[in-house]
């Protein structure tokens, strides 16, 4: 009798559960995505990379593309062959708890209209409708000069089809295409597959989108994982359980409580519309930050002079920069806008605990309508300027080893001492500040995550600079220590021969050739020291040992090799440079001044 009455009541209460779930469900349809997916765009005639890149945000000058891009990174035109189609590798979120889908940024020229952009522009990768429904602009007045969002959908499998495939293509038929041609384009042999993937899908009809498993670079289809990478299956399964669960704690908290609660609202928790998180703050978040890394929006308003030009000291990737003195300390306040909150805040506290000499520190954070970010402020430019602006004094040989020694330490703390580790995944010479003592700085570092765990609006890209990307990181968004390694072996080049990264190798402008294939060009002839010679800073004048640059040349030659795995460790670079840095503070005091140097002698050993 009364195991019944239990029977009973938990009868009763899974169903109301069920009653409670089943609008939820409709509702929450992912709950992550991948790291990677594709999208075949069809090359139309006239394109060219620079072209391609724009849509796309990121360099697609990929091996991925060996058969249309001629790929040799110090051969490098900007041409691309044309009606063929092409891989873009791009990162698929789940959106709102929706769909899959990556949304890039798109500025609209005169006379586009969202059918030109998604079957012009996108080559069909989305569609008209599509694209009005995630904009706000009506169709009829989308203002020339704004961003839209052109929202590219994407597959990361399906675990109740195949647990074999997790990297797929997002694929425009094409007019005259079958599933066979289809197959046979992708080179997979099982066509059936093919359509269990793409339910109701007719292959001949010429137009709309499938999605294909493929392999990547290493040929892997990158099966899915049975814990991560969730398919579309094991989600819904998973989405059940959780919110009968839920749904049955919230029911039970409600009649015990006697509480006239929504249930939906308690439910939704986990769906928190984006609109209200930008206007919460992080304490009504149950996050606890510590008082002293908030900033209240009013003290970075009165330590900017409202936010005035006089105070901007640059622009960058993310947004403005403003220079501040805030609770007595010289800062740098970057101003960015930020979609979404709640990891966000986790990493940010992560990361203004985060120290280390030769890293920007980040003081503090305030968010109030878009999210400010505030560093310790560096006085004397990066590396980029120093290099390159000739209102600057050349550096010297000591101190660019010196750069190289101390953006080296600070990326081996990333690397290795911190919890988490970080990759910094944008390493470059205008991200190495430089102070009043000509020490280094690497700015930026933790910004690569944030972007992973919010989504910055202004930079939905693959995080990156062209020129420093490594192969298997442009074409597969590959990610591991090993990147920065390569862009870092990319500085070594730049702080050598003072060149950028990309640099134009005519006139026109229209050839241009990477560091990278320029040293190695160098590098591999049998007697290079000459040919190195020629490429070294002119303003270095011969104030240089030979010896040395030739070292610093291979060091450099070693880190961006094209097998990451070759590539050595920032802590094996770090024992390097310092052998050459005491080598060339000798050098400099057999040259210069004896005073001075015998400071930096004493100082660098
Ligand atoms: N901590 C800082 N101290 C001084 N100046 C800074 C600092 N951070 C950024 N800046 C200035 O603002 C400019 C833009 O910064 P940033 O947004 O990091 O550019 P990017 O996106 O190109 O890396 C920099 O080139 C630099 O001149
Ligand atoms: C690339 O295409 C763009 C846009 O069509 C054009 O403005 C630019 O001149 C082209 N660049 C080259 C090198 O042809
Ligand atoms: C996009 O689809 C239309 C048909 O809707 C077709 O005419 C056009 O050629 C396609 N564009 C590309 C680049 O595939
Ligand atoms: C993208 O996915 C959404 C949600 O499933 C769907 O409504 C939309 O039509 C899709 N867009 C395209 C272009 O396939």
């Amino acid at each position: 009798m009364f195991r019944l009455s239990i029977l009973r009541i938990l009868l009763y209460h899974t169903c109301i559960s069920v009653i409670l779930v089943a609008p939820l469900l409709a509702e929450s349809r992912c709950v992550k995505g991948c790291d990677l997916a594709l999208a075949s765009f069809f090359v139309s005639p006239g394109l060219n990379l620079t072209a391609i890149s724009s849509l796309f945000g990121f360099d697609t000058l990929t091996e991925i593309n060996s058969n249309i891009i001629p790929y040799n990174p110090g051969t490098t035109t900007d041409y691309v062959k044309s009606e063929v189609r092409m891989r873009i590798p791009f990162s698929c979120k789940c959106i709102d708890g929706e769909y899959l889908a990556h949304a890039f940024q798109y500025k609209v020229k005169s006379n586009d209209t969202y059918t030109s952009i998604a079957k012009k522009e996108y080559a069909n990768l989305t569609s008209a409708e599509w694209l009005q429904s995630v904009n706000t602009y009506p169709p009829t007045v989308i203002p020339i000069g704004a961003t839209i969002n052109v929202t590219i959908n994407c597959s990361c499998g399906n675990s109740s089809v195949s647990k074999k495939y997790g990297l797929f293509l997002t694929y425009p038929l094409r007019p005259r295409e079958t599933l066979g041609s289809v197959a046979n384009v992708i080179n997979f042999t099982n066509p059936t597959l093919l359509q269990k993937y793409n339910p109701g899908v007719n292959f001949n009809s010429g137009s709309g989108i499938v999605y294909l498993p493929t392999n990547d670079s290493s040929g892997s289809f990158r099966p899915l994982k049975s814990s991560k990478g969730l398919s579309g299956g094991a989600i819904a399964g998973i989405s059940i359980s959780v919110l009968v669960l839920m749904s049955m704690a919230v029911y039970f908290l409600v009649v015990l409580h006697g509480r006239k609660r929504r249930h939906k609202d308690e439910l939704k928790v986990h769906l928190e519309d984006e609109q209200e998180l930008r206007e919460r703050t992080p304490s009504s978040m149950g996050i606890e930050l510590d008082r002293s890394v908030e900033y209240s929006y009013d003290e970075l308003a009165r330590g900017t002079n409202n936010f005035s030009m006089e105070n901007k000291i640059g622009s960058g990737g993310f947004g403005d920069v403003f220079y501040a003195e805030l609770r007595g300390e010289k800062t740098a306040i970057k101003k960015m806008d930020v979609q979404s909150a709640r990891e966000f805040l986790a990493e940010l506290k992560v990361l203004t605990r985060v120290y280390h000499v030769n890293l920007v520190r980040l003081i503090g954070f305030c968010i109030k309508g878009h999210l400010f970010l505030i560093y310790e402020f560096i006085q004397n430019g990066n590396l980029s300027e120093h290099l390159r602006r000739t209102k600057r004094p050349p550096l010297s040989w000591a101190s660019r080893v010196q750069i190289a020694l101390d953006s080296a330490r600070g990326l081996e703390y990333i690397h290795e001492h911190t919890v988490p580790v970080y990759v910094h995944r944008d390493v470059k010479s205008p991200n190495i500040l430089i102070d009043m003592n000509f020490h280094a700085k690497v700015a930026d570092f933790g910004l690569a995550k944030l972007t992973e765990v919010g989504s910055i609006a202004s930079q939905t890209r693959l995080v990156g600079t062209f020129g420093y990307m490594p192969p298997e990181y442009a074409q597969y968004g590959d990610v591991s220590s090993k990147v920065d390694v390569y862009a870092f072996g990319v500085v070594l080049y730049e702080l050598i021969s003072a060149k950028e990264a990309i640099f134009k190798i005519d006139p026109l402008g229209t050839e241009t050739l990477g560091l990278v294939g320029l040293f190695e060009g160098i590098l591999n002839q049998s007697e290079p020291i000459e040919e190195l010679r020629k490429v070294v800073d002119p303003r270095l004048g011969d104030n240089y040992p030979t010896d040395d640059i030739f070292k610093l040349a291979m060091l450099g030659k070693a880190c961006t090799q094209e097998n990451p795995e070759s590539r050595p460790n920032m802590r094996s670079v770090v024992v390097s440079l310092i052998t050459l840095s005491l080598s060339s503070s000798e050098w400099d005091a057999r040259l210069i001044d004896e005073d001075k140097t015998l400071v930096k002698l004493m100082s660098g050993r």
